[in-house]
């Protein structure tokens, strides 16, 4: 699929020499799924990988790695615009708003030395209608090449999503569209592609945090994709065994985690992960790190019960337990929206009635 606009290639930095404690992480490979076997096998795959790990690999998808080369092309250019060209962008953080561009430094995280988070993140919603305006007035970087953009972020939905979710609903007993018509491109949603700028930290400023970037955490919606880049830094806690362990960068595919809308909708079944971020190694520690993520959510208006599904009989979620409201999707997304976007640090509050936002060392 060809680039709207040439953008010079991008040059990854080279993989770490370190031998670090990898996650041993399974693949779902969506080029076997074209028979009922390869489809029934590969969600097993998935459904074990998702309730053990808490994380996988997909590959076997129809986008070339050229392409994933392109955005992270645009994400750099993006990230070297002057800080007051980037700054136009920022949206109403406070009350919940994430699409647009969050400069680093709102949130301490660590109160012992006041260190403040050095994340940049830029979210552009879906491409419907409804998100017109948000799409209106971005810097030539990302309007010259919005046509791939937008196509980047459909694919992603047709190639790789639609797929993971019809196994998931094979894995749960559904019938196999069921997850992926909660989440049509055409459904008003939260879904965003992000582009991620993480800037190193000194060594003594490392060392004070404990050699932690990032404090554990959860995501919110069902799946997130995460593009590979091989600066290692990111951690996942084992669900079975409580241990934190690398992810290593493979070719050709995404890292992919189950978040905590997927998780209400299981009644727990499917559990939201729990991953961090760790200063990289130390051959890698002096580079400023870039990430390309998809956050796939259900529809707006979806009720977050969980679903009546042969796998899940007796299950029920936080909400549920208690006989509390089961919220939306959409009063969901702008609770822990709020509670992540606000400024200072914060720690294991009430989110919801029913929900409380963790964060873990
Ligand atoms: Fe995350």
């Amino acid at each position: 699929m060809p680039v709207a606009v040439p953008l010079s290639s991008y040059d990854y930095v080279p993989e770490t020499k370190e031998n670090l404690e990898w996650a041993d992480l399974p693949t779902v490979d969506l080029s076997k799924i074209d028979t009922p076997e390869g489809k029934q096998q590969q969600a097993q795959v998935l459904i074990d990988a998702v309730r053990t790990k808490g994380f996988f690999y997909v590959t076997g998808y129809a986008i070339s790695q050229a392409r994933i080369d392109a955005q992270f092309a645009i994400g750099q250019k993006f990230y070297e615009l002057p800080l007051e060209e980037k700054l136009k962008l920022v949206p109403d953080l406070e009350s919940g708003d994430y699409n647009g561009y969050r400069p680093a430094g709102r949130r301490i995280i660590d109160e012992k030395t006041g260190l403040t988070d050095r994340t940049e993140v830029f979210n552009l919603p879906k491409f419907l209608p409804h998100f017109a305006a948000k799409h209106a007035n971005y810097p030539p970087i990302i309007a010259d090449n919005i046509v791939e953009i937008e196509l980047f972020a459909r694919d992603l939905h047709t190639y790789v999503l639609d797929p993971l979710f019809d196994l998931t609903s094979i894995a749960l007993g559904l019938p196999e569209h069921y997850l992926r018509d909660l989440h049509k491109y055409e459904n008003l949603s939260e879904d965003h592609l992000r582009y991620m700028k993480y800037s190193k930290y000194s060594e003594e400023e490392t060392a004070a945090l404990g050699y932690l970037w990032g404090k554990g955490h959860t995501d919110l919606g069902t799946y997130t994709l995460l593009a590979r880049q091989p600066v290692a830094a990111l951690q996942i806690r084992d669900h079975t065994t409580g241990q934190w362990a690398w992810v290593k960068p493979q070719n050709n595919t995404f890292t992919v985690n189950a978040c905590d809308a997927l998780s209400f909708l299981t009644g727990g079944y499917i559990k939201s992960t729990i991953h961090r971020v760790a200063a990289p190694p130390v051959d890698q520690r002096h580079v400023d790190r870039l990430g390309l993520l998809y956050f796939a959510r259900p529809k707006n208006d979806l009720v977050l019960s969980t679903i009546d599904a042969p796998v899940l009989k007796g299950k029920e979620n936080e909400f549920e337990k208690q006989g509390l409201k089961v919220p939306t999707m959409e009063e969901f997304v702008v609770a822990k929206q709020k509670w992540q976007q606000g400024r200072g640090s914060k720690r294991n509050d009430t989110i919801l009635p029913g929900f409380h936002g963790l964060i873990f060392d």
